[in-house]
Parts: structure tokens; C-alpha cells; sequence
């Protein structure tokens, strides 16, 4: 895989960015950043991080992240065991993850992921697993190759507790 390139920067999404110009291919993806992006932001239901080049103003990439919580009896009993009875458990949800068509196998997914993994380890609110939605088998493919598992059996949701992440990066 090629990293990606110096003279990228991942920054919070503003008016400065291109946001119609982006295009991954998903169309539901791309209209999220077109129309609804800028709005989760600024009622805090979401935040949203985009990838950028130095004097670029078109993502090359995008991801979305809020918090969430997961039903205890969702998670794997051995690990559910594991944990308070409380009935739910704090998580934090990567809810949409996009590169642009043009920049695909550069390593700028990844990229983003491991962004997003160090933001929920400097967070100082505990939260006990990254939980993403894949949105067909091709991404789900992309996030199990990270350590992600499907939470319930024949969701599209899947997981990776944050502790393992630390040991990721420890
Ligand atoms: C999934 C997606 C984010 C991956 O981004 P990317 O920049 O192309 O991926 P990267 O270059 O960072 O790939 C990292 C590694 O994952 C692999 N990979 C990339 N896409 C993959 C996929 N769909 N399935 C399995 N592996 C995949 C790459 O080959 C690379 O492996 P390597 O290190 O052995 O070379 C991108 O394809 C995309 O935006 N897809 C459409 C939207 C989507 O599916 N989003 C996911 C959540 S809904």
C-alpha cells in the first residue's frame, strides 16, 4: 500500500472545503457531505473530518464520528461477561467513511481510520468500542481486515473495542 503523501491534513469540516466537488461514487455518501454534513455539525449530532491537500479545497476524503451507545446483550457473551451489568454500553460510531473515486488504494482509508482511532484514545470520556456501519460486504471486508467484527450476526454493524485499539498503538 502507498501511504499517503506528506502535505495531507485531516481537519474539521468547514465553509472552506469544496464540498460539491467531492465524489466518491456513493452517491449517498457524496450527498451526505453535499447537504447534510455541514448541518450535523453545527447541531453537534455529528462531527466531520476531512482529508485534504495543502491549497486543495476538495476532499479527498471524509469521516464522520458521534457517540453512541450499544445494547450490553448486543456484544459477544464472552465479552459482554466481561463487563457492568450496565444495559448499555458507551461506544463511539464512525457512521460514514468516504474516499474520492480518484484516490482509492492510496492508503488514504486508512489514513483516516487510524485518525479517527487516535481522536477516540485522546478523548478523555471513556468509550468502550469503535463501532462502524458497513454499508455492503466490500466495506465490511475493508474494516475486518483492522480487527472489526460483526456485532450481531447478519447486522452491517461491526466493532472493535477501544482497548484493543490502544494496544494498537501502544
Ligand atoms: C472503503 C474505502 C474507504 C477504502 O479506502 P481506500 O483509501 O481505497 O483504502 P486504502 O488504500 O487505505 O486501503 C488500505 C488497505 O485496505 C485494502 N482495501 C481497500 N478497500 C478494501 C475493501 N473494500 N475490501 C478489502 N480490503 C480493502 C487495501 O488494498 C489496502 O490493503 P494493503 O495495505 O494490503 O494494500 C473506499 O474504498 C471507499 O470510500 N469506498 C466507498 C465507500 C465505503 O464503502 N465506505 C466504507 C464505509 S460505509
Amino acid at each position: 500500500m502507498t501511504s499517503t503523501a506528506p502535505g495531507l491534513r485531516i481537519e474539521p469540516l468547514s465553509d472552506q472545503h469544496d464540498r460539491e466537488s467531492f465524489a466518491s461514487g456513493v452517491e449517498p455518501l457524496d450527498r451526505y457531505l453535499r447537504q447534510q454534513a455541514g448541518q450535523d455539525v453545527r447541531r453537534r449530532v455529528a462531527s466531520c473530518f476531512v482529508l485534504v491537500g495543502d491549497g486543495d479545497r476538495v476532499p479527498i476524503g471524509y469521516y464522520t464520528l458521534a457517540a453512541t451507545s450499544i445494547a450490553l446483550a448486543e456484544f459477544p457473551e464472552p465479552l459482554a461477561k466481561r463487563l457492568p451489568r450496565y444495559p448499555v454500553v458507551p461506544a463511539t460510531l464512525m457512521g460514514r467513511l468516504a474516499v474520492g473515486a480518484r484516490h482509492r488504494q492510496q492508503g488514504h482509508g486508512e489514513f483516516m481510520l487510524f485518525d479517527a482511532f487516535s481522536r477516540v484514545l485522546r478523548n478523555d470520556i471513556a468509550s468502550y468500542a469503535f463501532v462502524v456501519d458497513a454499508k455492503d460486504d466490500n466495506a465490511a471486508q475493508f474494516y475486518q481486515r483492522y480487527r472489526f467484527r460483526f456485532l450481531v450476526e447478519g447486522s452491517r454493524r461491526l466493532f472493535i473495542p477501544v482497548a484493543e485499539i490502544a494496544k494498537l498503538f501502544s
